[in-house]
């Protein structure tokens, strides 16, 4: 019994401490509260429109990268952003860039990063990924392919079709025209002739 009692003094007591010190949840104090967990009350981040001496010019804010487009503004309706004519959805037959050696040599660079583990060095749809399953990588030769515009093209390669992925948002606009400048150039060599050898070369071929 007498433990009963001592242990129940005790508690009041306690209660009576932690409420005097700390005060009842709501009650209005000039002190600052006694802080247990922070949850993230303080933060070292930057106010926008304050000013901070942490950069140069001392502002909090700074200025949108070079070349940043805003959210939902207009996307410019040019066959370079589209591969299409303008105000329409018909593709352009032709990439709506010069065809450069400095273009066709990044082509081939960035072909070989984002194209080449499905559709292969040679365009012919055996890519590495072939051999862990991905049976359906279409052969770049197919006539249909081949025969199909450049802005169409560009259209895959941008948004995807049906089972492949879109890359646009890996490969920037222009490394897409001269991934497909490559592209032709790959096609161009399966189709060519031995008309389009130069002589002094044909005696090496078989
Ligand atoms: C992850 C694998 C993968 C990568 C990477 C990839 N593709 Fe594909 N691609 C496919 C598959 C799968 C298809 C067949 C899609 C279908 O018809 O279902 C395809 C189809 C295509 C087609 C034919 C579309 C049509 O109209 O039938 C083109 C052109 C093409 N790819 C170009 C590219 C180019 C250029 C790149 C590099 C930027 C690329 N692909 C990267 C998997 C890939």
């Amino acid at each position: 019994m007498r433990y009963w009692l001592s242990f129940f003094l005790v508690l009041i007591v306690a209660s009576i401490a932690v409420v005097g010190i700390a005060g009842f949840q709501g009650s209005k104090s000039r002190k600052p509260p006694i802080e247990i967990f922070p949850d993230m009350d303080r933060q070292p981040k930057l106010r926008p429109q304050a000013p901070n001496s942490f950069f140069a010019d001392g502002k909090s804010s700074r200025l949108p990268i070079q070349g940043t487009v805003a959210r939902g503004s207009q996307f410019l309706d040019t066959p370079f952003n589209t591969g299409r004519l303008p105000g329409s959805t018909n593709y352009v037959a032709d990439m709506p860039i010069d065809l450069t050696a400095k273009l066709l040599a990044r082509g081939k660079e960035r072909y070989q990063i984002s194209c080449v583990p499905c559709h292969g060095a040679l365009a012919d749809g055996n890519g590495i990924t072939k051999k862990y399953g991905m049976a359906v990588v279409a052969n770049l030769h197919d006539k249909r392919i081949v025969a199909m515009t450049d802005g169409e093209i560009f259209n895959t390669v941008t948004s995807g079709k049906n089972l492949m992925g879109g890359y646009g948002a890996n490969v920037s606009v222009e490394d897409r025209w001269a991934i497909i400048a490559y592209l032709r150039t790959l096609q161009l060599a399966r189709l060519g002739l031995l008309n389009d050898v130069p002589t002094e070369l044909r005696a090496g071929l078989k």
